[in-house]
């Protein structure tokens, strides 16, 4: 027992479309191959929400639907919804509130958080510190992206990467030392030139020449973010384990954003991890931003057991990166 109150996740949802785009199917848009992406990235197909009509908000809400019924509660238990993503559907008003009205959770507010890849870590964390504080019971922690919106798909840098999905997680108060245990975040604004939006923000609004310009897509220096990637979420990791006395042995999983499968193995590396205790679902999904982290433990639940030591990493665009221990308070059935 603890006089400390802790944030427990007591169930995780997840959501993916159900149209695949392949590695062959790239082979047909752009000057790339299979094994090109393979090797360079690991990744072999993502998945790509294509019914019209449908944003962010139809990915999170079948998540947050499904942890509900995994907790045995209803959506208007839930205090506060916290969505972390780069595509909302519209720039306001925000994702949260339009996902709360989908799925009823009439007694919620909500809010959405822009750190591109580290936005569920941040979430999570802000969501952490509302249960932490004993105001709130139930808040719900999404990290969910349409990156399929903003992606050029006649441009080989950026769309082999990207594809949709969404995740969620419920934080509970828990009395045991069960939940978001510690976390580090960081950021720095001067690496917004190497992956960012050029327009469409009020630095640059929308015109005919932007829009003529493709400069609504995402822009990526691949090569420039891959070297911060590296070091900024091995050394976060690492620096969170020290703080901690975390050894690798302690380590149950590394649940690390899945940008390229390069970046998780040299996180994973300099952890002491072997792969198999590194989650990697990115052959499958490629890089879906703020939904890696939720995804991957959403895919992997059934593995988790009551105690596990997780460590949680994210590196994205901003910069922002970060890692959060969390011990796991369940098992499932
Ligand atoms: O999610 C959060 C933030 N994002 C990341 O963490 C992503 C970080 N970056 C990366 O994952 C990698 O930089 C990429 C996967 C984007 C690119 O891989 P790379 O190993 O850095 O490739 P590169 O840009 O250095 O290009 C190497 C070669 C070049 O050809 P030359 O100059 O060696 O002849 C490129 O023109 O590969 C070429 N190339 C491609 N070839 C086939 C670049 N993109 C492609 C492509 N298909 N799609």
């Amino acid at each position: 027992m603890s006089l400390k109150i802790h944030a427990a996740i007591t169930a995780v949802g997840g959501y993916v479309p159900p149209d695949k785009l392949t590695n062959l199917d790239l082979e047909k848009m752009v000057d790339t191959n299979d094994q090109w992406i393979r090797t360079r990235t690991g990744i072999t197909e993502r998945r790509i929400l294509k019914e019209p009509g449908k944003a962010t908000s139809d990915m999170i809400a079948p998540a947050v639907l499904e942890l509900c019924t995994k907790r045995g509660i209803t959506p208007d238990e839930i205090e506060c919804l916290i969505v972390g993503t780069v595509t909302p559907d519209m720039v306001f008003p925000s994702t949260a509130n339009l996902v709360c009205h989908k799925i009823g959770a009439h007694q919620a507010w909500g809010f959405d958080l822009s750190a591109a890849c580290s936005g569920f870590l941040f979430a999570l964390a802000q969501g952490a510190a509302l249960i932490e504080s004993g105001r709130y019971k139930k808040v719900v922690v999404c990290g969910a992206d349409k990156m399929s919106a903003i992606i050029d798909y006649t441009d080989r840098a950026t769309c082999i990467i990207f594809g949709d999905g969404a995740g969620a997680v419920l934080l509970e108060p828990s009395s045991v030392e069960f939940g978001v245990m510690d976390s580090m975040l960081r950021s720095d604004g001067s690496g917004s030139p190497y992956l960012h939006i050029k327009a469409g923000g009020s630095l640059k609004p929308a015109s005919e020449e932007t829009v003529a310009n493709r400069e609504h897509y995402a822009y990526q220096e691949g090569q420039a973010v891959f070297k911060f990637a590296v070091k900024g979420m091995a050394d976060v990791s690492a620096e969170l384990m020290e703080k901690n006395n975390l050894k690798a042995e302690d380590i149950a999983w590394l649940v690390p954003h899945q940008a390229n499968l390069r970046i998780i193995d040299a996180t994973a590396n300099r952890m002491g991890l072997s792969t198999e205790k590194v989650m990697i679902n990115i052959e499958r999904y490629g890089n879906t931003t703020a939904a890696t982290i939720p995804l991957c433990l959403w895919e992997w639940e059934n593995k988790l057991k009551k105690g596990d030591n997780l460590i949680l990493a994210a590196f994205g665009g901003g910069f922002t990166w970060g890692a959060i221990w969390v011990k796991w308070a369940y098992d499932t059935k």
